[in-house]
């Protein structure tokens, strides 16, 4: 199905921009959980601190691994799951590391350092990868359709973001007239693009630490260009934070939550 084809196709049939095609017989059921234990969620969230100082203590093998797993969980725009997870493990790499982190305690301390990556050019394969690895017998048409034409249109911007201009001045017209999506039009957009569905893993990654009884360290106070180099990332990578995580020390928390009146921060509309 063509670009255009699958347009009129959408208007048709009266699918919506989420997917939900109203006209499909056999609908897809997923019940939530019938009971959730919010107390014990709630330990985890409000139990999460930033540690900059642990143990010697090792993170098991299985316990990182499910870790990085839940990470994965997390919502992704177009399920286009822009992220990597560098696992820096061979002394010498985590030596260099924790240089590039400044010399953190956070870093120094760690069990394991894992830096979080967001990538803007990797959405054509895993858009193929949202096809190929369909998890039932039969892919939708209009899946096919959106990884193969919507995702493209979307997210190619372009050399120098020529395409991206003209999908912005093409949205600036037509939103006078209906609502439609102000972006991504270019790189820019693209690093913003990423890096939202990215955070969003890299906090599953850290409650997901909490869970298991670790704690870990967000970092940004990194050399981005020689973690690059480090490892090797190519052009469109973009070091989101390196997270630091092991067993909480007796004295591994600095200081106390400092929290705010929720005023400064929550708005109903
Ligand atoms: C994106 C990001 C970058 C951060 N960078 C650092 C860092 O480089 N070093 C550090 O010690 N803490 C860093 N932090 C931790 C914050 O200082 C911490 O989250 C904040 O003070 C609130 O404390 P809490 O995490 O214990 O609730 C970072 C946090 C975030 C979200």
């Amino acid at each position: 199905m063509s670009a255009i084809e699958d347009i009129k196709d959408t208007l048709k049939r009266g699918k919506t921009i989420d997917g939900y095609d109203y006209k499909a017989k056999k609908r897809y059921k997923e019940p939530a959980p019938e009971s959730i234990d919010t107390e014990e969620f709630k330990k985890v969230v409000e139990s999460r601190r930033s540690v900059r100082k642990f143990t010697s203590k090792p993170i098991p093998k299985e316990v990182l691994e499910d870790c990085l797993g839940m990470a994965m969980l997390a919502p992704s725009s177009c399920n286009l799951q822009p992220w990597e997870f560098h696992v820096v493990q061979t002394p010498n790499n985590k030596q260099k590391l924790v240089e590039a982190c400044m010399n953190q305690n956070a870093a120094k301390t760690a069990a394991e350092l894992i830096v979080v990556v967001a990538r803007t050019q990797n959405w054509s394969k895993i858009a193929k990868l949202n096809i190929t690895d369909w998890p039932q017998p039969t892919v939708p048409k209009h899946w096919v359709s959106f990884y193969k034409n919507g995702v493209p249109l979307t997210y190619w911007q372009g050399p120098f973001d020529a395409l991206g201009r003209v999908k912005k001045s093409i949205a600036n017209v037509a939103g006078l007239f209906r609502p439609i999506p102000r972006g991504p039009f270019s790189q820019a957009d693209m690093k913003v693009w990423a890096v939202k569905s990215v955070a969003l893993a890299a906090e599953n990654l850290m409650l997901a630490f909490r869970s298991h009884g670790y704690d870990t360290c967000p970092m940004e106070g990194m050399d981005e260009r020689r973690v690059r180099k480090l490892l090797k990332l190519p052009k469109d990578a973009e070091v989101v934070m390196v997270i630091g995580a092991g067993e909480r020390a007796e004295d591994g928390v600095y200081f106390p939550r400092v929290q705010f009146d929720k005023n400064n921060f929550i708005h109903y509309a």
